[in-house]
């Protein structure tokens, strides 16, 4: 399902509301939440609301599990890790236990932090299918999302949990769940703003099926939800394209 918000600002509010009662629902089905965050600069807003009133109180914090989808071979503190950002504008401000926020090791050789990140998984769901309660993704330009880039080997990856895939143009590591795993969420968000997006979004949405050139396309929870929350702004195109 598509919605659309007037601004950057609707739209973060509304992915909070939404996040919040993916939260206490899970809670009070299954005793925890399990939020997987993306990196990228759209869900910034909506991390700060999250740390803001209301949400920091009537957040489950203590019942909530931290993970990432991806996360880029940088040092913790460098500004290019996923999990820098969203530990400085939320996990730093909020009652989170710390051993409930489970990094990607991103300094460790790749194949290792892959598969160090995978055990964590496996103990986290303890033999049960790895259905994460919420998965919040975005959208590159080029139709990539959570690491997985155009063209790239890590799309057909069937047997792994998580997976280490380089990109050349970025000259970068970088660890990610793969997509089966991502496919038993039970609700995965994207965020979607701004005119630059616009054209691979409609692409994404409504252009033909080539999920090698546009890996947003291979995002289909297989029993879950599927919500793409988008601004004006990015969803010029695809207006257009219902419009006829
Ligand atoms: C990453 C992200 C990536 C991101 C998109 C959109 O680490 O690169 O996980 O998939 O979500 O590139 O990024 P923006 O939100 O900055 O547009």
């Amino acid at each position: 399902m598509v919605k659309i918000y007037k601004d950057l600002e609707e739209l973060s509010r509304a992915a909070a509301r939404i996040l919040l009662e993916a939260a206490q629902s899970a809670v009070k089905t299954r005793g925890k939440f399990s939020l997987v965050l993306s990196g990228g600069n759209t869900p910034r807003r909506l991390y700060e609301l999250l740390a803001e009133e209301p949400y920091r109180a009537q957040m489950p914090w203590s019942k909530t599990h931290v993970f990432w989808g991806d996360e880029r071979c940088v040092p913790a503190d460098d500004e290019r890790n996923n999990a820098h950002m969203a530990r400085k504008i939320l996990l730093d401000q909020v009652p989170i236990p710390d051993e409930q926020i489970h990094t990607i090791a991103s300094t460790l050789p790749p194949l290792k932090a892959a598969e160090e990140y995978q055990n964590t998984l496996k103990d986290y769901f303890r033999g049960l299918s790895p259905a994460f309660d919420f998965v919040l993704l975005g959208l590159g330009e080029n139709g990539h999302t959570a690491s997985l880039f155009p063209e790239s080997a890590v799309l057909d990856e069937k047997r792994y949990w998580v997976s280490q895939v380089y990109v050349p143009n970025l000259k970068m590591w970088r660890l990610k769940s793969t997509i089966p795993i991502l496919n038993q969420a039970r609700k995965i968000v994207f965020l979607i703003d701004g005119a630059s997006k616009a054209g691979v979004l409609s692409q994404v949405l409504h252009g033909t099926r080539r999920p090698k050139q546009l890996p947003a396309q291979l995002i289909q929870p297989q029993n879950g939800d599927l919500l793409w929350l988008v601004d004006q702004a990015a969803a010029s195109q695809i207006q257009k394209d219902t419009e006829g």
